[in-house]
Protein backbone atom coordinates (compact mmCIF):
# COMPACT_ATOMS: atom_id res chain seq x y z
CA UNK A 1 0.00 0.00 0.00
CA UNK A 2 1.03 3.28 -1.17
CA UNK A 3 1.97 5.53 2.23
CA UNK A 4 -0.11 8.37 2.50
CA UNK A 5 2.09 12.02 2.80
CA UNK A 6 -0.12 14.16 4.89
CA UNK A 7 -0.68 13.72 8.47
CA UNK A 8 -4.16 15.98 7.91
CA UNK A 9 -6.11 13.86 6.13
CA UNK A 10 -5.77 10.16 5.51
CA UNK A 11 -7.22 9.52 2.00
CA UNK A 12 -9.14 6.39 1.74
CA UNK A 13 -9.28 3.51 -0.69
CA UNK A 14 -6.06 4.68 -2.22
CA UNK A 15 -5.03 1.53 -3.70
CA UNK A 16 -8.71 0.83 -4.93
CA UNK A 17 -8.50 4.11 -6.67
CA UNK A 18 -5.14 3.43 -7.97
CA UNK A 19 -6.26 0.12 -9.72
CA UNK A 20 -9.35 1.77 -11.00
CA UNK A 21 -8.47 4.62 -12.12
CA UNK A 22 -4.99 3.14 -13.78
CA UNK A 23 -3.28 6.32 -14.39
CA UNK A 24 -0.68 6.35 -17.17
CA UNK A 25 2.06 8.89 -18.32
CA UNK A 26 1.20 12.11 -19.75
CA UNK A 27 -3.14 11.25 -18.94
CA UNK A 28 -4.97 14.08 -18.36
CA UNK A 29 -6.05 14.28 -14.23
CA UNK A 30 -9.03 16.45 -12.37
CA UNK A 31 -9.07 15.88 -8.76
CA UNK A 32 -12.76 17.71 -7.72
CA UNK A 33 -12.21 17.25 -4.54
CA UNK A 34 -8.45 17.79 -4.03
CA UNK A 35 -8.44 18.31 -0.29
CA UNK A 36 -4.97 17.69 1.03
CA UNK A 37 -3.52 16.24 -2.03
CA UNK A 38 -3.51 12.12 -0.84
CA UNK A 39 -5.19 10.70 -3.72
CA UNK A 40 -3.68 13.51 -6.02
CA UNK A 41 -0.04 13.27 -5.25
CA UNK A 42 -0.19 9.47 -6.31
CA UNK A 43 -2.04 10.18 -9.53
CA UNK A 44 0.50 12.55 -10.37
CA UNK A 45 3.61 10.48 -9.92
CA UNK A 46 2.42 8.39 -12.36
CA UNK A 47 0.98 10.82 -14.96
CA UNK A 48 3.54 13.37 -14.45
CA UNK A 49 1.44 15.94 -16.20
CA UNK A 50 0.05 18.95 -14.79
CA UNK A 51 -3.45 18.32 -12.70
CA UNK A 52 -6.47 20.41 -12.33
CA UNK A 53 -6.95 20.09 -8.03
CA UNK A 54 -10.28 21.53 -7.10
CA UNK A 55 -11.40 22.76 -3.53
CA UNK A 56 -14.35 24.95 -1.95
CA UNK A 57 -11.74 25.03 1.32
CA UNK A 58 -9.75 27.67 2.13
CA UNK A 59 -7.41 26.14 4.26
CA UNK A 60 -7.41 22.87 1.96
CA UNK A 61 -5.63 25.37 -1.20
CA UNK A 62 -3.51 26.60 1.23
CA UNK A 63 -2.08 23.21 2.20
CA UNK A 64 -2.23 21.70 -1.69
CA UNK A 65 -0.20 25.16 -2.56
CA UNK A 66 2.44 24.13 0.00
CA UNK A 67 2.31 19.96 -1.22
CA UNK A 68 2.60 21.14 -5.48
CA UNK A 69 4.70 22.89 -8.21
CA UNK A 70 2.87 25.25 -10.47
CA UNK A 71 4.04 23.01 -13.27
CA UNK A 72 2.24 19.77 -11.26
CA UNK A 73 -1.07 21.24 -10.69
CA UNK A 74 -3.39 24.18 -11.64
CA UNK A 75 -5.47 25.06 -8.20
CA UNK A 76 -9.17 26.13 -8.09
CA UNK A 77 -10.33 27.44 -5.37
CA UNK A 78 -14.50 26.72 -6.16
CA UNK A 79 -17.17 24.49 -5.58
CA UNK A 80 -16.87 21.30 -7.89
CA UNK A 81 -20.32 22.50 -9.23
CA UNK A 82 -19.07 25.94 -10.90
CA UNK A 83 -15.33 24.66 -11.43
CA UNK A 84 -16.85 21.81 -13.82
CA UNK A 85 -19.23 24.42 -15.77
CA UNK A 86 -16.29 26.62 -16.55
CA UNK A 87 -14.21 23.66 -17.49
CA UNK A 88 -16.68 23.00 -20.32
CA UNK A 89 -16.99 26.32 -21.55
CA UNK A 90 -13.85 26.10 -21.77
CA UNK A 91 -13.79 23.02 -24.04
CA UNK A 92 -11.49 21.46 -21.36
CA UNK A 93 -10.88 17.81 -21.82
CA UNK A 94 -9.39 15.07 -18.83
CA UNK A 95 -8.23 11.01 -18.99
CA UNK A 96 -9.09 10.48 -15.08
CA UNK A 97 -11.60 11.91 -12.75
CA UNK A 98 -12.21 11.97 -9.05
CA UNK A 99 -14.60 13.05 -6.53
CA UNK A 100 -14.15 11.63 -3.04
CA UNK A 101 -17.23 13.41 -1.60
CA UNK A 102 -17.61 14.92 1.80
CA UNK A 103 -16.27 16.35 4.79
CA UNK A 104 -11.95 16.39 5.17
CA UNK A 105 -10.42 15.04 8.86
CA UNK A 106 -9.50 18.94 9.63
CA UNK A 107 -13.42 19.66 9.17
CA UNK A 108 -14.18 17.73 11.56
CA UNK A 109 -10.59 18.03 13.60
CA UNK A 110 -11.18 21.78 14.18
CA UNK A 111 -13.49 22.92 16.73
CA UNK A 112 -13.91 26.47 15.22
CA UNK A 113 -15.53 24.50 12.00
CA UNK A 114 -18.19 23.52 13.48
CA UNK A 115 -18.76 20.04 12.24
CA UNK A 116 -18.36 18.15 14.64
CA UNK A 117 -21.04 16.36 17.87
CA UNK A 118 -17.80 15.75 19.96
CA UNK A 119 -16.16 19.12 19.99
CA UNK A 120 -17.82 22.39 20.53
CA UNK A 121 -17.91 25.35 18.32
CA UNK A 122 -19.74 27.61 16.57
CA UNK A 123 -22.85 26.37 14.56
CA UNK A 124 -21.00 27.10 11.01
CA UNK A 125 -20.47 23.84 9.12
CA UNK A 126 -18.76 25.80 5.78
CA UNK A 127 -16.90 23.89 3.41
CA UNK A 128 -16.47 27.30 1.62
CA UNK A 129 -15.23 29.97 4.48
CA UNK A 130 -16.44 32.84 1.41
CA UNK A 131 -20.18 31.57 1.69
CA UNK A 132 -22.68 33.67 3.65
CA UNK A 133 -25.10 30.67 5.10
CA UNK A 134 -23.76 29.00 7.89
CA UNK A 135 -25.34 26.44 10.14
CA UNK A 136 -26.79 28.78 12.54
CA UNK A 137 -29.14 30.68 9.62
CA UNK A 138 -30.88 27.49 9.11
CA UNK A 139 -30.99 26.30 12.94
CA UNK A 140 -31.78 30.12 13.98
CA UNK A 141 -33.87 30.97 11.23
CA UNK A 142 -35.59 28.48 8.92
CA UNK A 143 -39.29 27.60 9.38
CA UNK A 144 -40.67 24.80 11.05
CA UNK A 145 -41.74 23.13 8.16
CA UNK A 146 -38.25 23.82 6.56
CA UNK A 147 -36.21 22.52 8.92
CA UNK A 148 -38.50 18.99 8.98
CA UNK A 149 -37.46 18.78 5.50
CA UNK A 150 -34.39 19.17 6.38
CA UNK A 151 -34.35 16.71 8.59
CA UNK A 152 -36.09 14.09 6.49
CA UNK A 153 -34.19 14.21 3.26
CA UNK A 154 -30.94 14.80 3.96
CA UNK A 155 -30.79 13.26 7.37
CA UNK A 156 -33.64 10.61 7.07
CA UNK A 157 -34.44 11.19 10.41
CA UNK A 158 -37.37 9.36 11.52
CA UNK A 159 -38.48 12.05 14.68
CA UNK A 160 -37.69 14.99 12.68
CA UNK A 161 -41.00 16.87 13.31
CA UNK A 162 -39.95 16.52 17.32
CA UNK A 163 -36.49 17.43 16.45
CA UNK A 164 -37.86 20.54 14.54
CA UNK A 165 -39.96 21.42 17.12
CA UNK A 166 -37.32 21.08 19.94
CA UNK A 167 -34.84 23.22 17.99
CA UNK A 168 -37.56 26.19 17.95
CA UNK A 169 -38.12 26.17 21.21
CA UNK A 170 -34.51 26.40 22.31
CA UNK A 171 -33.70 29.47 19.97
CA UNK A 172 -31.35 31.14 19.89
CA UNK A 173 -28.87 27.48 19.82
CA UNK A 174 -25.65 28.85 19.41
CA UNK A 175 -22.83 25.77 19.49
CA UNK A 176 -22.88 22.53 18.52
CA UNK A 177 -23.04 21.03 21.82
CA UNK A 178 -26.01 22.47 22.56
CA UNK A 179 -27.91 22.02 19.78
CA UNK A 180 -26.24 18.43 20.10
CA UNK A 181 -27.70 17.93 23.69
CA UNK A 182 -31.59 19.74 22.45
CA UNK A 183 -31.28 17.12 19.39
CA UNK A 184 -30.65 14.37 22.07
CA UNK A 185 -34.00 14.88 23.94
CA UNK A 186 -35.86 13.55 20.95
CA UNK A 187 -34.16 10.35 21.73
CA UNK A 188 -34.02 9.42 25.14
CA UNK A 189 -31.78 6.06 26.18
CA UNK A 190 -28.66 4.69 25.13
CA UNK A 191 -27.55 3.96 21.62
CA UNK A 192 -23.87 3.60 20.05
CA UNK A 193 -24.04 6.09 17.41
CA UNK A 194 -24.97 9.83 18.91
CA UNK A 195 -28.40 10.74 18.35
CA UNK A 196 -27.86 13.92 17.02
CA UNK A 197 -25.63 12.39 13.85
CA UNK A 198 -28.49 12.53 11.82
CA UNK A 199 -29.26 16.27 12.81
CA UNK A 200 -25.96 17.03 12.10
CA UNK A 201 -25.44 15.05 8.64
CA UNK A 202 -28.85 17.03 7.57
CA UNK A 203 -27.64 20.41 8.19
CA UNK A 204 -24.17 20.13 6.64
CA UNK A 205 -25.79 18.73 3.75
CA UNK A 206 -28.30 22.08 3.60
CA UNK A 207 -25.75 24.32 4.56
CA UNK A 208 -23.42 23.17 1.57
CA UNK A 209 -26.22 22.79 -0.97
CA UNK A 210 -24.12 19.22 -1.15
CA UNK A 211 -26.51 16.94 -3.22
CA UNK A 212 -27.42 19.28 -6.06
CA UNK A 213 -23.33 19.45 -6.22
CA UNK A 214 -23.38 15.81 -6.92
CA UNK A 215 -26.65 15.85 -8.89
CA UNK A 216 -25.94 18.67 -11.30
CA UNK A 217 -22.38 18.26 -11.85
CA UNK A 218 -22.06 14.40 -13.24
CA UNK A 219 -23.40 15.56 -16.82
CA UNK A 220 -20.50 18.28 -16.87
CA UNK A 221 -18.43 15.48 -15.72
CA UNK A 222 -19.37 13.43 -18.58
CA UNK A 223 -18.76 16.09 -21.09
CA UNK A 224 -15.73 16.42 -19.44
CA UNK A 225 -14.55 12.74 -19.90
CA UNK A 226 -12.32 11.30 -23.20
CA UNK A 227 -13.20 8.64 -24.71
CA UNK A 228 -11.71 5.69 -22.69
CA UNK A 229 -11.42 8.07 -19.22
CA UNK A 230 -12.15 6.71 -16.10
CA UNK A 231 -14.48 8.55 -13.40
CA UNK A 232 -14.27 7.33 -9.60
CA UNK A 233 -16.55 8.39 -6.94
CA UNK A 234 -16.40 8.08 -3.90
CA UNK A 235 -19.57 8.63 -1.22
CA UNK A 236 -19.85 8.29 2.21
CA UNK A 237 -23.77 7.98 2.84
CA UNK A 238 -26.70 6.63 0.87
CA UNK A 239 -28.21 9.96 -0.72
CA UNK A 240 -24.61 10.85 -2.38
CA UNK A 241 -24.72 6.70 -3.24
CA UNK A 242 -28.08 6.75 -4.89
CA UNK A 243 -27.34 9.83 -7.00
CA UNK A 244 -24.22 8.16 -8.35
CA UNK A 245 -25.72 4.91 -8.81
CA UNK A 246 -28.76 6.25 -10.88
CA UNK A 247 -26.60 8.20 -12.92
CA UNK A 248 -24.21 5.39 -14.10
CA UNK A 249 -27.48 3.32 -14.87
CA UNK A 250 -29.09 6.52 -16.63
CA UNK A 251 -26.28 6.04 -19.02
CA UNK A 252 -24.27 3.42 -18.57
CA UNK A 253 -25.20 -0.59 -19.22
CA UNK A 254 -25.88 -2.37 -22.78
CA UNK A 255 -28.08 0.30 -24.01
CA UNK A 256 -27.27 0.93 -28.05
CA UNK A 257 -27.42 4.86 -26.84
CA UNK A 258 -24.95 4.19 -23.55
CA UNK A 259 -22.15 6.70 -23.06
CA UNK A 260 -20.44 4.81 -19.67
CA UNK A 261 -18.99 1.71 -19.25
CA UNK A 262 -19.81 0.72 -15.28
CA UNK A 263 -16.53 -0.69 -13.80
CA UNK A 264 -18.40 -1.60 -10.34
CA UNK A 265 -21.30 -3.61 -10.17
CA UNK A 266 -21.25 -2.99 -6.80
CA UNK A 267 -19.40 -0.10 -4.99
CA UNK A 268 -16.08 -1.07 -3.48
CA UNK A 269 -15.53 -0.67 -0.04
CA UNK A 270 -12.75 -0.54 2.05
CA UNK A 271 -10.73 -3.90 3.46
CA UNK A 272 -10.93 -4.12 7.21
CA UNK A 273 -7.21 -3.19 8.00
CA UNK A 274 -7.69 0.00 6.54
CA UNK A 275 -10.69 0.69 8.71
CA UNK A 276 -8.52 0.44 11.51
CA UNK A 277 -5.69 3.02 10.91
CA UNK A 278 -8.83 5.08 8.88
CA UNK A 279 -12.13 4.82 10.68
CA UNK A 280 -13.52 7.11 7.70
CA UNK A 281 -12.89 4.50 5.42
CA UNK A 282 -15.80 2.62 7.41
CA UNK A 283 -18.61 4.16 5.05
CA UNK A 284 -16.77 4.95 1.87
CA UNK A 285 -18.53 3.50 -1.17
CA UNK A 286 -16.38 3.85 -4.59
CA UNK A 287 -17.93 3.90 -8.29
CA UNK A 288 -16.28 3.67 -11.39
CA UNK A 289 -17.26 4.12 -14.47
CA UNK A 290 -15.22 4.47 -18.30
CA UNK A 291 -16.50 6.66 -21.43
CA UNK A 292 -17.43 4.86 -23.66
C1 LIG B 1 -12.84 13.71 1.72
S1 LIG B 1 -12.00 15.20 1.45
C2 LIG B 1 -10.96 14.83 0.08
C3 LIG B 1 -9.61 14.37 0.47
C4 LIG B 1 -8.65 14.17 -0.67
N1 LIG B 1 -9.09 13.18 -1.60
C5 LIG B 1 -7.26 13.82 -0.15
O1 LIG B 1 -6.73 12.76 -0.50
O2 LIG B 1 -6.70 14.61 0.64
C6 LIG B 1 -13.21 16.14 0.68
C7 LIG B 1 -12.75 17.52 0.24
O3 LIG B 1 -13.67 17.94 -0.73
C8 LIG B 1 -14.01 19.27 -0.53
N2 LIG B 1 -15.36 19.39 -1.08
C9 LIG B 1 -16.47 18.75 -0.69
N3 LIG B 1 -17.51 19.10 -1.45
C10 LIG B 1 -17.03 19.97 -2.37
C11 LIG B 1 -17.61 20.68 -3.46
N4 LIG B 1 -18.91 20.56 -3.75
N5 LIG B 1 -16.82 21.45 -4.23
C12 LIG B 1 -15.49 21.56 -3.95
N6 LIG B 1 -14.88 20.95 -2.92
C13 LIG B 1 -15.65 20.15 -2.15
C14 LIG B 1 -13.91 19.49 0.95
O4 LIG B 1 -13.62 20.84 1.23
C15 LIG B 1 -12.76 18.56 1.34
O5 LIG B 1 -11.54 19.25 1.34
Amino acid sequence: MPTPKNKNHQPVLLDEILNELKPKKGERYLDLTAGYGGHASEVISVTKAKATLVDRDENAIYELKKRFRLKEAKLVHSDFLSAAKLLVDEKESFDLILADLGVSSPHLDKQARGFSIQKDGPLDMRMDQRQKLTASDIVNNESEAELIRILKEYGQEPKAKRIAKLIIGHRPIQTTHELAQIVSRAWPGHSRVHPATRTFQAIRIAVNDELTQIADSLPLLLKLLKPGGRLAIISFHSLEDAIVKSFFNEHGGNRYDATLDILTRKPIVAQPNEIVFNPRARSARLRVAERK
